[in-house]
């Protein structure tokens, strides 16, 4: 996969949030680039720390966000999130086992975020701005 490139087909309209989307897609670009140019295991297993590190410090924030205007499907996208989580901690372990990190792997990472984005993210994004039109 080539390397990812932001459009406004993902963009949901709340500054802060496509802000922090595109830095998680610089964060996915980087460790593509760290695995393609045949970097060090030192180099891709730091940046894939350093993404997973953000991915969660962004959920966290989303999550804030979510709870702070009383969005009802709460629960269900922080089950999202926290399957995300998981499986990017089984990659790092896979990883740290010594297993190469494939394409299949940052093709996953970039199809689980656009299809999230997409999805899951549209239904708070929409709430939120429902609301603010109500004043
Ligand atoms: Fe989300």
């Amino acid at each position: 996969m080539a390397f990812f490139e932001w459009d406004d087909s993902i963009a949901l309209g709340i500054p802060i949030i496509d802000e922090q989307h595109k830095a998680l897609f610089d964060w996915v670009n980087r460790l593509n680039e760290a695995v393609k140019s045949g970097k060090g295991a030192e180099t891709v297993g730091e940046v894939i720390w350093k993404l997973i590190t953000y991915v969660t410090e962004h959920f966290s924030e989303e999550e804030r966000l979510m709870l702070s205007c009383n969005f009802h499907g709460l629960a269900a996208h922080r089950k999202e999130h926290d399957q995300f989580v998981s499986r990017l901690r089984e990659i790092q372990t896979d990883f740290i086992d010594g297993h190469e990190m494939g394409v299949s792997v940052l093709d996953f990472m970039v199809d689980w975020l656009v299809c999230h984005i997409k999805g899951t993210d549209q239904g708070y994004s929409r709430f939120i701005q429902q609301q603010a039109e109500k004043g």
